[in-house]
């Protein structure tokens, strides 16, 4: 369950853009492992106030 959790809290750690949905390599852009953490994290941002993204972490969203 805190594989679920971990991306409803934090939607913009692991948004992408749309067309990059079936990529399975696909790695936000940066020459290293914090420039692409940041670049996450600025694109994701973008993305979730662009999509209205509000993954919801009521207990009664998963469980009924
Ligand atoms: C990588 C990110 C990510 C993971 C992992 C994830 N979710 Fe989600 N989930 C989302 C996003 C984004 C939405 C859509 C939020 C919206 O509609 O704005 C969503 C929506 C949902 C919804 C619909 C909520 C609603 O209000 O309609 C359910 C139910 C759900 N997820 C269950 C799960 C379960 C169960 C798991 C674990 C097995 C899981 N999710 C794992 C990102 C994730
Ligand atoms: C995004 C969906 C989602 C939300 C929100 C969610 N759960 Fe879960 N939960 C799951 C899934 C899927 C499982 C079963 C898989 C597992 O055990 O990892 C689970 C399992 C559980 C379990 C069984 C034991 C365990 O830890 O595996 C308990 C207890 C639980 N949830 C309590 C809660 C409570 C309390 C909340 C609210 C704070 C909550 N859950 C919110 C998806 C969710």
């Amino acid at each position: 369950m805190t594989f679920c959790l971990d991306c409803h809290r934090n939607p913009e750690k692991n948004i992408r853009p749309l067309a990059e949905v079936f990529n399975l390599g696909w790695e936000p852009p940066g020459a290293t492992q914090k420039e692409k953490e940041k670049n996450q994290l600025e694109l994701g941002h973008k993305l979730v106030e662009e999509w209205n993204v509000n993954a919801s972490v009521g207990c009664y969203t998963c469980h009924r």
